[in-house]
């Protein structure tokens, strides 16, 4: 799973690139970033949790909409390692009124006892916690010991298209586009030579499938979305 690299200062990066990382996100996917977590909140919510975390939760876009469209009272608490991602998010939950609890830290080292969560979701954050990273299996077990058995743990990320034409066209855009507009808008072009780096050599959708079924999850679907450029995973921690 690790590449044997040194691991990226991703907590500098996001410092920099919080203020436009929204911005960035909309106009990257065309706006369809939003209707991709959409999905991942309904399979979030599809095991009537009442109790949620949103692992990377970054600048809360995926706890926000899963308070947006819970029909009961659920304890929603959104995690990360970025005090300036969540700041960001504190001030969109402030301004829609939203009870949720944003907590920093890092993903490797929970502050949650196991077993505690119903279901938990992770919106373009995975790849951050296993793409040549050495704490990768620290990180899923983690996320495993919280879960409680049964538990959902719903994963919305970037993949490896299947197909040769379009992968060809993805692997283009990720290259030669996004870095360059990704940095001029947000002031840090090595933050998205990463960020798009990691996209465009990130596992299929099988391999991924293979890793999470390695560190104790089953899968219970899987599936591509915009050709194979990203991918919703449903899986659970094993009864
Ligand atoms: C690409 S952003 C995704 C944010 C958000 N979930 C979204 O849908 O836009 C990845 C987030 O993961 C966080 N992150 C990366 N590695 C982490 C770790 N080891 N522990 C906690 N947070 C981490 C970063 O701070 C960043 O906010």
């Amino acid at each position: 799973m690790n590449k044997e690299k040194q691991d990226f200062p991703l907590k500098d990066f996001y410092k920099d690139i919080y203020k436009k990382y929204d911005l960035v996100n909309r106009i990257f996917t065309f706006g369809r970033d939003r209707k991709w977590r959409k999905k991942a909140v309904d399979e979030c919510l599809d095991n009537s949790p009442e109790k949620i975390l949103d692992v990377c939760t970054g600048t809360g876009d995926l706890i926000l909409e899963i308070s947006r469209n819970a029909k009961s009272a659920i304890d929603l608490t959104g995690y990360d390692f970025s005090s300036e991602m969540l700041q960001k998010a504190k001030e969109k939950a402030k301004r829609e009124d939203r009870k949720i609890k944003f907590i920093e830290g890092d993903v490797a080292a929970m502050p949650f006892e196991s077993n505690y969560f119903d279901s938990a979701g992770i919106s373009f954050g995975i790849r951050n916690l296993v793409y040549e990273n050495s704490s990768a299996k620290l990180h899923l077990s983690e996320i495993h010991r919280v879960l409680r058995e049964g538990g959902r743990f719903v994963i919305l990320e970037s993949s490896k298209p299947g197909n040769r034409i379009w992968r060809f066209i993805n692997g283009i855009y990720l290259q030669f586009i996004l870095p360059y507009l990704g940095g001029a808008i947000s002031g840090n072009i090595k933050a998205y030579k990463y960020l798009a780096k990691s996209s465009k050599n990130y596992y299929t959708r099988e391999a991924m499938e293979d890793i999470l079924i390695s560190a104790g999850f089953h899968i219970i679907h899987s599936r591509s979305l915009f050709l194979g450029s990203v991918m919703l995973m449903v899986v659970e921690k094993k009864q």
